[in-house]
């Protein structure tokens, strides 16, 4: 199986790229990267763990699929990596890197969302922009994250808050990677996977709910369908509102306003990415309930396939208060107005603003220990 979905962004300029998905393909990479002619030079940033699992074939890809010098520079894994620390480390590098043989670079990101983002951010700045190519190899990665050219770091307590939109040359998925992902890491790209069920496709639902259990296994027939369904939900959000500008990207946001709230609450240790958002997407559910938009029965759906899914749906390690707290620094919110994307049926969500701060309160509570 290999599948090939565009990304269209035809304004100023063509930057429409593809995303390559299949099994077994990270072999063929180096081959498929240098025929877009970017360049001969390669600079790979990754992750400790995933460098000891994938570094040594990527690299060799690249250098049997003709790039003349290859570099890698590998990050500690987790989170903390995610830094302006890390950042200058890493343009040191690949300054470096390009002093030393006037090259060709395009930067390849090989990993989950902390070499994807800071590797991307690197590659839109060195230079004011150069090329690359994102290698994701996660669940978070393959339908999230390693798609759609948000980059960034983390500052101070702030997720993300350091960045711009640069977007990748290429996609480049081997799907294979989800064999040797921790159950956990896979459990939280699942958050993100059921999370297109609810803003967009109702029978993406109804499959995830049907073959829970072959998903934790993990069952590669189930994920070969079910990630390209997520990328072309992404492609299609992203070619649309390449920018997050037109209330059309931003439901990918759902389940991410508490969700955000409850990492930064719990200092971004209690809970994976993707725990977090679960909780924060039935935090919405209760406040869409609560609202009168959302029925009981869509609800309790959505909450038993995240416990089947082996993610949290009750709360615990913060306080109601710090949760609050914590969300009035969402990125959507504006002049103390908040804005939430709330689900109006499986299927399909709606944003809304000004919510009264009793009924958000409310949501969050009834998700307590
Ligand atoms: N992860 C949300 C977005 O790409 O907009």
């Amino acid at each position: 199986m290999l599948k090939t979905i565009k990304v269209k962004l035809n304004a100023p300029a063509d930057r429409s790229y593809s995303i390559v998905i299949g099994r077994g393909i990270l072999k063929n990479a180096g081959k498929t990267v240098k025929d877009l002619g970017l360049g001969n030079d390669i600079f790979l940033i990754t992750d400790s763990n995933v460098n000891c699992l994938y570094g040594k074939p990527a690299l060799l890809s690249f250098r049997q699929g003709g790039f003349k010098t290859t570099a890698s520079c590998v990050i500690k894994a987790g989170e903390d990596s995610k830094s302006l620390d890390s950042f200058i480390k890493i343009q040191g590098a690949l300054y470096n890197f390009d002093r030393n043989g006037n090259r060709q670079i395009v930067i390849a990101t090989l990993g989950g969302g902390v070499p994807g983002d800071l590797g991307g951010f690197i590659a839109g700045t060195y230079k004011r922009g150069i090329s690359f190519i994102q290698m994701p190899t996660t669940l978070l990665g393959f339908v999230d994250c390693g798609l759609g050219g948000k980059t960034a770091v983390n500052f101070r307590d702030a997720k993300n808050s350091i960045g711009i939109f640069w977007q990748p040359r290429l996609v480049y998925m081997d799907i294979d990677a989800l064999k040797t992902l921790p159950l956990r890491e896979i459990q939280s790209g699942l958050a993100e996977t059921l999370k297109y069920g609810v803003i967009s496709d109702p029978a993406l639902f109804d499959y995830l709910e049907f073959n829970s259990d072959k998903l934790l296994v993990p069952d590669m027939a189930v994920y070969e369908r079910v990630i390209p369904i997520c990328v072309k939900i992404k492609a299609d959000i992203t070619s649309a509102d390449e920018r997050d500008e037109k209330d059309i990207r931003i439901m990918l946001n759902f389940g991410h306003t508490a969700g955000h709230a409850i990492e930064a609450a719990t200092g971004y240790r209690k809970y994976t990415h993707g725990e977090a958002i679960s909780l924060g997407m039935l935090i919405a559910g209760g406040i869409s309930k609560e609202l009168g938009l959302f029925r009981d029965a869509d609800l309790f759906r959505l909450e038993n396939l995240i416990e089947n899914l082996g993610l949290p749906v009750k709360l615990s390690g913060c306080k109601v208060s710090s949760v609050l707290e914590a969300m009035k620094h969402d990125k959507k919110f504006k002049s103390g107005v908040n804005r939430f994307i709330l689900p109006v049926k499986i299927g399909a969500c709606k944003v809304v603003d000004n919510i009264p701060e009793k009924v958000i309160a409310k949501a969050v509570k009834s998700r307590m220990v």
